[in-house]
């Protein structure tokens, strides 16, 4: 379902995003003005005071009801503070030295197999995307999961946005490259930076989502701000953190986990409760905040919208 949307000089004041955390766009826009006027007359004040998320005016977003869930949200907070982002540490608690990282004036590049290579802040382009909320089930491959509010629009609108030659078969997706912010990052052994990768059936397919918010606001660092990658059927790790570049390509990308151990993290890490991790079991998770562990399903219980997507493709396949 695509929700029209106001353009957002059109949006009354009304549904600017509550948090005053936040400054709404008219602030910030006022405020950097404040900013070049006192620049002018020699008073110089932090423009940087000023800055706000991309598109922080514009949330939350309208939810899209097609994809319910039964169970209730994750608690807010355990979704902010438990993260993988190995940018910032091989462990969970990476919250604090994410902040580190500046998200609020950010650009994708897209290259590759497109009609013209281009790139497009993440402020803008959220302005001419359709934007919605998504309940998503979260599912990572260490067996725990999340249900989670997203914000953002689906990845086929992007898509074709780019405007894609016929010729190309997969998306590479690239996340930033800061050895100085992201102290993971100096540690050589990783093959930075982290990348991932769809086919073109996959991430044209409806669930295939780009979120650049969370319970109604702007991502916060640690959750992969200013934009993300979710694609809920597969495991966690497939859905890239903080994209800088997405390229078009003819053949399946190299990408972060399946170059460090291939017979581990496969390129299709579709979530699969036959195939086991070789240390734990993959038949069910730990729903983290409840202290349930429930059954997993194949395709984390979204085979109705991709399983045509690997007809053909045996058990081991659909998780490799
Ligand atoms: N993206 C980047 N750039 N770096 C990462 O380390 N971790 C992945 C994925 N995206 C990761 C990443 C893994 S393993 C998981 S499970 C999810 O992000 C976790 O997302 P969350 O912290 O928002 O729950």
């Amino acid at each position: 379902m695509l929700v029209k949307n106001s353009r957002a000089w059109e949006l009354p004041e009304a549904v600017a995003t509550p948090e005053s955390a936040y400054l709404n766009r008219r602030q910030l826009l006022q405020g950097m003005a404040a900013g070049t006027a006192a620049v002018g007359s020699g008073l110089m004040s932090s423009v940087s005071a000023f800055a706000a998320p991309p598109g922080a005016d514009l949330y939350p977003f309208t939810r899209n009801e097609t994809y319910k869930i039964q169970r209730a949200l994750s608690d807010e907070q355990q979704v902010n503070t438990y993260n993988n982002f190995y940018e910032f540490g091989s462990h969970k608690k990476i919250y604090k030295a994410a902040q580190k990282l500046k998200t609020d004036d950010w650009t994708v590049a897209f290259d590759g197999l497109i009609e013209e290579p281009f790139e497009i802040n993440v402020d803008d382009l959220l302005r001419q995307m359709p934007r919605e909320e998504r309940l998503y089930r979260h599912r990572c491959v260490e067996a725990w999961s999340m249900i989670v509010p997203w914000s953002g629009f689906s990845l086929k609108a992007l898509v074709d946005f780019a405007r894609p030659l016929s010729g190309a078969t997969h998306v590479r997706f690239e996340t930033f490259m800061d050895r100085y912010k992201a102290p993971g990052q100096r540690q050589s052994w990783f093959p930075w930076p982290y990348t991932e990768g769809l086919t073109m059936a996959e991430a044209t397919n409806e669930l295939a989502f780009i979120s650049t918010g969370l319970y109604g606001k702007p991502l916060k660092n640690q959750n992969g701000a200013p934009i993300r990658l979710v694609v809920p059927w597969k495991y966690g790790f497939k859905s890239i953190k903080s994209i800088v570049r997405i390229s078009f390509t003819d053949s399946q990308p190299a990408t972060f986990w399946n170059t460090i151990n291939d017979e581990l993290y496969g390129f299709w890490a579709n979530v699969n409760p036959d195939v086991p991790f070789p240390d734990w079991s993959q038949a069910t998770e730990k729903l983290l905040g409840t202290g349930k562990h429930i059954p997993t399903r194949l395709y984390n219980g979204y085979g109705e919208f991709v399983s045509h997507l690997y007809d053909g493709m045996d058990a081991d396949k659909i998780y490799f």
